[in-house]
């Protein structure tokens, strides 16, 4: 089983990046400062450290400890490590959903990933070079979309190409395996996406005020961080706020612990875990919130700049952007290290999104990486059909409700439910204290096993409260996308009868694997 029993971390440092990077994504430059200005500015950062403190970092320990645990024993993936943790049939099929969110979510993951990619070339080839204007960039989009058909573009070759390429290079990446595949991306990746992502704070925090004096940086990061402390009584925030932290950590997936079952068996999850995480909080509230949000400011005012976030991450990234780049001296090496940038913070979380079907398909069937990533490759190519024919017709934005929003804080719960009330609370204290280089504090405890798990709940109610009469009735839904969300449903529901289905196959095996003896 090359590619998943014998492969491993090669170094601790490629681990963390690697981590880090599943973590550091497109939700770190363009989904947060959008979240942040719409949800209280500066306020919004007292609830999401609150959701850090009692939601993010103890499950974020909680993934490494069970994917350690997992791993030391079978190299397991997740339906085995879930087994191995509450040895009855059903645990496999509980981990099976953290498959299933993991592959919907890279399936939309990967083609919004490749637009960026798109967009770097477009940027070195001049291609938008000469809009200046929000409505036209608007136009571009949307016509290499293949939304329309305008003076840009004639239909949508361009983004189904590139969308090939991206799916490519992600499994040319995992069929060469953990180490001189996800690693080796990582260590190239990650160091690259800090630098640009440098440069472009620099750039932006020296751009002065180009076109009136009172849009400043000054005026800006007031815009962004000033706090409206009114917003932390509207429960929306703290929604909001526990939303992203889930996002942005890549928590309820199951692909931290993935990762983490290639961990050695004495291997630190405390301070690596730590690192990887303010790894990923530096990109997201230093070098995410100074570049977009900012640079929108300094150019089209306060005014336009709302207008901007309400019209959500996309137009941000796609829109705002390259109209600011193409009015800026060197705006093409700017523009291209922002798509490029976002190509690889999507890159790297997007390779951590299929791992755990590859790593579930190359331990459950005895395949090597490269076998198991061509026939997930496979069956994604067929599986982006729809999310690039169904663009605008709300297809993507269902699968992102269903996998991206709703099923990573159920999944979340269940991983903590799983770990701390049925493996039990002091058998999970013992395996995420041990072996560490630093002391998890001891307030952790009570906090992960009560705190953690009840937040988890709240969270998963009050989303099902706001969200289920549109859920349910579609609410809010033109009629002619009705038709296209049934398919996403029906869609996330055979992808789940064949996870289970593939783990029934396999029943022996798991059963077998489990059967290894676990130390107290
Ligand atoms: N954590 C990844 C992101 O922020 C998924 O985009």
């Amino acid at each position: 089983m090359e590619g998943t029993k014998h492969d491993g971390w090669a170094s601790r440092w490629g681990m963390i990046l690697a981590m880090a990077g599943s973590a550091v994504g497109l939700g770190n430059f363009l989904r947060f400062p959008v979240q942040a200005s719409q949800n209280g500015g500066g306020a919004f950062i007292i609830p999401y450290l609150v959701s850090l403190v009692i939601l993010g970092i103890p499950l974020m320990w909680m993934e490494w400890a069970m994917g350690r645990y997992g791993g030391a024993f079978t190299r397991g993936s997740l339906p085995s490590v879930f087994h191995l943790l509450w040895p009855r049939r059903v645990a496999k099929y509980l981990g099976g959903i953290g498959i299933l969110l993991t592959f919907v979510v890279s399936v939309y993951y990967v083609y919004i990933e490749s637009w960026s990619l798109a967009y770097s070339f477009f940027a070195l080839t001049g291609r938008f070079e000469r809009i200046t204007e929000h409505t036209q960039m608007a136009s571009f989009l949307k016509g290499f979309q293949g939304l329309e058909r305008n003076e840009f573009f004639q239909g949508g070759g361009w983004a189904y190409f590139f969308l090939l390429v991206t799916l490519v290079i992600n499994l040319w990446i995992l069929s060469r395996g953990i180490s001189k595949g996800i690693e080796w991306f990582s260590k190239l990746a990650m160091p690259l996406l800090f630098f640009m992502g440098l440069v472009l704070v620099v750039r932006v925090f020296s751009l002065g005020s180009p076109f009136r004096p009172d849009w400043n940086l000054n005026a800006a990061l007031g815009f962004l961080w000033n706090p409206d402390f009114k917003a932390l009584t509207n429960p929306g925030v703290w929604l909001a706020a526990a939303g992203q932290v889930f996002f942005t950590l890549s928590l309820g997936w199951g692909q931290i612990l993935t990762y983490a079952t290639y961990l050695h068996k004495n291997d630190d999850i405390a301070l690596s875990g730590l690192t990887a995480v303010s790894l990923n909080e530096a990109c997201e509230v230093i070098l995410g919130a100074s570049i977009g949000i900012i640079a929108a400011y300094l150019f089209f005012g306060p005014q336009m700049t709302v207008e901007i976030a309400k019209g959500g991450s996309f137009d941000l990234g796609f829109v705002s952007m390259p109209v600011i780049f193409t009015q800026i001296p060197a705006g093409r090496l700017f523009a291209f290290f922002w798509f490029l940038l976002l190509f690889f913070a999507g890159i790297t979380s997007s390779i951590a999104l299929i791992q755990p079907s590859v790593h579930f398909l190359a331990s459950a069937f005895d395949m090597d990486s490269t076998r198991a990533s061509s026939i997930v490759g496979v069956v994604m190519f067929a599986c982006v059909q729809p999310v690039y024919f169904f663009l605008g017709k709300g297809y993507l934005d269902e699968l992102d409700f269903i996998a991206g929003t709703m099923g990573i804080v159920f999944f979340g719960l269940i991983e903590v439910v799983l770990f701390v009330w049925v493996f039990g609370a002091n058998r999970a204290w013992k395996e995420i204290t041990r072996d560490n280089d630093i002391a998890v504090p001891s307030f952790f405890k009570p906090l992960l096993t009560w705190v953690t798990p009840v937040a988890l709940l709240v969270l998963l109610l009050a989303w099902c409260v706001k969200e289920a009469p549109a859920f349910l009735f579609f609410e809010g839904i033109p009629k002619e996308h009705i038709g296209t969300r049934w398919a996403a449903r029906a869609f996330v529901l055979v992808m789940f009868s064949v996870i289970c289905v593939l783990i029934k196959l396999k029943k022996e095996r798991l059963t077998q694997m489990t059967a290894l003896e676990v130390p107290e």
